[in-house]
């Protein structure tokens, strides 16, 4: 009796940390675009078929490691082995594999409401929103996107293999070098959702996320127009920083500093939700750190450490990249 409440006790912290794995921004399980919900039921239904094809395997290992052999014939033991052992399994493979098939013309690109270009980066993503007849906007390490539209991104990677994969939206896909890969996205629940690099591409590969925001459709429109916006020279001492230590030979920060492609693009830096594409929140405390620490903090990463620069500077920088909206 004992025994049991104390098992019982147990049992329910370990099944709510079960859970608890399936909520959150970054959960496939907890799906907010349609392609989420897709491969979320096609989870369930494939766990469901699981659990009842375990059952029926234990169920039968059981019974005959208890039944008397000797009853049967060679004839029946063959049938059961060739139902059981093959075609059943035949069969339920075949209508698992139709039925995964028939999913995928959903994740093929026909016809959307906005184009996105994300290239992969050591260890970063170039973000660039296609506009017709107007400027693409370029930004970095975040995507934003208009809540029941179709988005087509278009995948590309100049060097390594990544892989694109925001959980709560859709499925991953890879980006290889000299290939364009493309995916949908059709989110549907505004929110803020987290993204990852799902293929192991160096160093700093687990560093390497993304933020992904989900708006209602005219608060995207507005946020698209102010990243188009350059950004205005203010004079401060972090935009003279920035200028004076050669930042802009890497990082294009528009109407300061243009051209430079080499880094992320820092126009609008301080309205993103993290530094460091996903591993820093945005704080100018979290910016000096990452600018005078890159390699502690991201391995491999092209950057050079900043660590060089007087803490006033550092502050100024960071103060002024933070101020960038
Ligand atoms: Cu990029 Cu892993």
């Amino acid at each position: 009796m004992i025994r049991t409440s104390r098992h019982r006790r147990l049992l329910w912290p370990v099944a709510l940390l079960a859970l608890a794995g399936c909520s959150g921004p970054q959960s496939a399980l907890d799906p907010a675009g349609v392609e989420a919900e897709e491969i979320a039921t096609l989870f369930w239904q494939m766990l469901a078929g699981a659990g009842v094809i375990w059952t029926l395997v234990l169920g039968t290992a059981i019974y005959a490691s208890r039944s008397d052999q000797r009853l049967w014939s060679e004839r029946r033991a063959l049938n059961m082995i060739l139902w059981a052992g093959a075609i059943v399994p035949t069969l339920v493979l075949a209508g698992l594999l139709a039925h995964g098939l028939r999913l995928m013309p959903l994740l093929r690109a026909e016809g959307s409401d906005l184009r996105i270009e994300v290239a992969g980066e050591r260890f970063w993503w170039r973000v660039t929103y296609l506009r017709d007849g107007l400027p693409s906007v370029v930004t970095a390490n975040e995507l934003r996107l208009p809540a029941g539209a179709d988005v087509e991104v278009v995948l590309t990677t100049t060097d390594i293999i990544h892989s694109f994969w925001i959980p709560s939206i859709s499925g991953k896909t890879d980006m290889i070098p000299g290939r364009t890969n493309r995916q949908m996205l059709r989110p549907t629940r505004p929110g803020i959702y987290r993204g990852a690099c799902a293929e192991f591409c160096g160093s700093s590969h687990a560093l390497m996320a993304m933020s992904a925001e989900v708006m209602a459709p005219d608060a995207f429109a507005r946020w698209l127009e102010a990243e188009a916006r350059p950004a205005v020279p203010s004079g401060a001492r972090g935009e003279q920083v920035f200028l004076q230590n050669g930042c802009g030979a890497c990082h294009a920060v528009r109407g300061i500093s243009d051209g430079a492609a080499i880094g992320p693009d820092l126009t609008h830096l301080g309205s993103r939700h993290t530094v460091g594409a996903g591993i820093l929140d945005n704080t100018p405390e979290n910016i000096a750190h990452f600018v005078a620490h890159t390699e502690a903090l991201k391995p491999g990463v092209r950057m050079p450490p900043y660590d060089m620069l007087p803490e006033d500077d550092l502050v100024a920088l960071a103060t002024w990249l933070g101020s960038l909206r």
